[in-house]
Formats: structure tokens, sequence, C-alpha cells
């Protein structure tokens, strides 16, 4: 091969790396959850607990998992039964891949649904619906789809069978490049409606409510009426939440470790998929909440917050028919590449180790994750009674609480324990080659003890232990 070729086939491997992994980071995380928890957490003190859980548990988890993917170069399942076999470790590291498939499932069968939701306002867009609405009629927009079963299992359905296709015939490379160009569009749509927000919403409200810090807002939570409680909640969403935007936690960045060549810098590449996962988070909420206090919404109304919100500033701004539809076209694309990076390791596991062709693993796995999804989808109508709940919480919230705050962050630990404590110095040493042996001395102190401790006294402190 001579030396360009070379060169070229690195390039585009960094390349198709970077793209898969800002692909499975920004999707529905940034846009539609981080608003609505930060709402419902209180502002400021909920952002900088997340912000610090980005820095000093994420970045470090996350070049933590793309160094054992780029090392063992299969499924989560078999590089950590492999990497553990080879440092003498435990073959039950094993597990840590096992709980990501299943943490995969959960996420997807409502991480589908909300998809959905995107998708039927692509059409609500080009039908013009958002014309003129207020506070109120947009609330009984998205109020009719979410009262609608057959609505949110057809749209649940659309999306579970875009993802399954395109993991069944391997073209997500192809999807991934075509989400090279979204991406930066749905950037540039955000900075629009920040602009707008800034313009028509109540700009200052806004930034004060997601920058000021009252960390007696980190420790309680209220309700409707104005009941506070004390609680820890807070710190464990804002935690699970971390890990979920960066698509960390259950082996989807890991897989995407092995596309990485070796020549490339983990640490930079982490750095640069924090930063724009980051960035498109803090502008979906300098886009939303300004338009939320101008309209009299409120910041806490849960998981239909974006759905609300938004359309309010597409009925009123000029062109907004045009750029609301491509505001949640761009949406369901984000999600896309997400959602495929949550099947590929049950998919990459079942060809591996059952020899299922890729096509037929992808739809064993995508039924699956549909028909888990049906109960999500339900929960919003005819299974939202009280009957139906636990501890107050629908199925659908259920799934994504077990999912997101309990599951990634003790798949990050176990992340963070076997890259730290059970392979050595040598294997990260080597796959991060590091220019800066002190940076290398503060990453690995971080991921042996600032990063584990840190998740378990969260976890303490949320069962009221500490
Ligand atoms: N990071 C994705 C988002 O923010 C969701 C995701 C979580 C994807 C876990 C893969 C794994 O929307």
């Amino acid at each position: 091969m001579s030396e360009k070729t070379l060169v070229h086939n690195q390039w585009s491997s960094r390349m198709a790396f970077m793209l898969a992994a800002i692909g499975s980071a920004v999707g529905l995380g940034n846009i539609w959850k981080f608003p609505y928890i930060t709402g419902e957490y209180g502002g400021g003190a909920f952002v900088l607990v997340y912000l610090v859980c980005i820095l000093m548990i994420g970045m470090p988890v996350m070049m933590a998992e793309i160094l054992l993917g780029r090392r063992g170069r299969r499924s989560p399942i078999n590089t950590m039964r492999e990497l553990a076999a080879t440092a003498g470790a435990s073959r039950l590291w094993g597990v840590v891949g096992w709980g990501g498939v299943v943490t995969g499932f959960l996420i997807l069968s409502f991480y589908s649904v909300v998809a959905g939701w995107a998708l039927a306002y692509v059409i609500e867009g080009v039908a013009g619906a958002f014309k003129g609405l207020d506070g109120e009629s947009a609330g009984a927009l998205f109020g009719e789809l979410t009262a609608s079963p057959g609505r949110l299992v057809f749209w649940h359905s659309v999306f579970m069978l875009m993802t399954t296709v395109v993991v069944a015939n391997g073209v997500r490379s192809g999807l991934e490049r075509l989400v090279t160009w979204l991406m930066p569009l749905l950037f540039v749509l955000l900075a629009v409606l920040v602009g707008y927000a800034m313009a028509a919403g109540d700009f200052s409200h806004g930034v004060h409510f997601l920058f000021d810090i009252d960390f007696s807002r980190v420790f309680t939570v209220c309700d409707e009426a104005g009941q506070c409680r004390f609680t820890a909640e807070p710190s464990l969403v804002a935690m699970g939440h971390a890990f979920f935007t960066l698509s960390l936690g259950m082996g989807a960045i890991m897989v995407y470790g092995s596309y990485m060549p070796h020549d490339a810098s983990i640490a930079g590449s982490t750095v640069m998929i924090a930063v724009a996962d980051t960035l498109v988070a803090l502008m979906a909420g300098l886009a939303i909440f300004p338009l939320v206090f101008a309209n009299g919404l409120e910041p806490a109304a849960g998981p239909g917050l974006v759905f609300v919100s938004l359309p309010i500033a597409f009925g009123a701004m000029p062109g907004g028919q045009l750029f609301g539809t491509l505001f949640f076209v761009l949406l369901v694309f984000a999600a896309w590449s997400s959602s495929i990076s949550l099947v590929e390791p049950a998919v990459a596991w079942l060809t591996e180790n059952r020899d299922l062709p890729r096509a037929r693993a992808a739809w064993l796995v995508g039924g699956l994750a549909w028909l888990l999804g049906i109960g999500s989808a339900l929960s919003f109508n005819l299974w939202s009674g009280e009957k139906y709940q636990l501890f107050g919480k629908t199925l659908f919230d259920i799934k994504d609480f077990l999912a997101t705050n309990i599951m990634l962050p003790l798949g990050g630990l176990a992340i963070a324990l076997f890259t730290g404590w059970a392979v050595g110095r040598r294997l990260p040493e080597g796959e991060l080659a590091m220019r800066s042996p002190v940076l290398f001395g503060a990453w690995r102190f971080t991921v042996r003890y600032i990063s584990p401790a840190g998740i378990v006294l969260i976890f303490l402190n949320a069962i009221g232990l500490v």
C-alpha cells in the first residue's frame, strides 16, 4: 500500500469513528431530555451537577470505553471477556457486556416512542398545524397525540422499522455520512432558534433559569402545588443523564471504538465528542426556556416540554412552517443515528456468537425492542392510570429511570473499575498513547478513584445513606 492510501484510510476511519460517535451521542437526549429534566429539577444547580458529571465521570469513562473497544475489536460482551482473560481477571466481567445489551433494549423501547413523536410532528409541520399556536393550543396538540394509542404505536413502529432496516442492511455508515451534513444543519437551526428566543422570548429569565446556581434545588423537588421535599434524586438524574447523553455505560461507544485507527488520539476525540454534545444540549436549553417563560408554560411540564414550546415559536416566526418541519426532520435523523447504536451491541454479539446473519440478528433485536416499546406508548394513554403505576411512575418512566439512572451508571462504574484496576497500567497507557505522562496520570487517577467514588457516592446519597 502506498503511503498516500494508508494516510487516507486512516483519516477516513478516524472520521468514521467520529461520525458514528457524535451521531450516537447527539440525539433526543440533548434536545428532548436535557431541557425537560432541567425544567423538572429546577435549572442552574442541576445543570452544574450535570456538567461536573460530564467532566469528572463521563469523559474519563468515555476514554476507557473507547480504549477497551479499540483493543478488543469485538462485541462488548466478548471484548470484556477476552480482555479480562488476557489480564488474568475473572470472565465474569462479561456481565458488563450483557448488562449493556439489556440496557440497550430498555432505552430503545422508550426512545423509539419519543422519536415517533418527532416523526408525527414532521407531518404536523408539513400540514401547517403550528400556525398561531399559543401555550394552550400547543399543549392540546401534543395532548391529542399522546392520548392516541394508535398514533403512538404507529409512529413508534415506523421508527423501529427505520432503525432495523439500517442495521439489517449494514448501511449504518451511509446514514452516518448523511448525518455529517444534517448535524451542522441542526446546529444552525438551533442557533436560529436561540436568536428567535432572544428576540421573542423572555431570554434573560431563560438564561437565569439555566445558569443561576441555587444549591438548595439540587436537594429538593417541588410539585405543582409548590410543596417541596428533600431528595437526592436530582443528582442521580444529572449523573444518569451524563451517561445517557454521551451514550456511555452500555457498550455503544465501545463498539464504535473498534473503528478507530491506532494512531488517532482517544483523548482528543473524547473532548470533541463531549464538547459537541454539550453545546447542542445547552443551545436547546437556550432556545426552549425563554419561550417557556414568555408563553406561560411550566418548565416542569415533563416529557412534552420541547414538543409544546418550540411549535409555538414555529407558529409565530416568518418561514415557521419550513423551519418547524425541518427541525423535526433533523431531530428524527439525530435520533435515528443514536438508536442504531443502541442495538449494535446486541446485534454484534448475535452475529459473533450465534452465527446469525446480520439481517436476522437485526430483525430479532428490532422486533423485541418494538414489542417492549408498545408498553411505553400505552403509558401515555391506556396504561396511564394509577393502577398501572409503580411509585407514581408509569412504565415509560420506570424504564427510563431504571436504564438511565441505575443501569448506565452501574455499567460505567464497572468499566471504570475494569480499566482502572483489572487490566493493569500497560494496556491503557499503550492505547491512549498520551504525549503527556502527567495527563495520563491524571486520567488514570480519575478513572481509578474519582469517577467510581462519584458514582458510588451519588448512589448512596440517592438511597439516603450519605
Ligand atoms: N446519547 C443518545 C442521546 O442523547 C442516547 C443513547 C444512549 C444512545 C445510550 C446510545 C446509548 O440521545
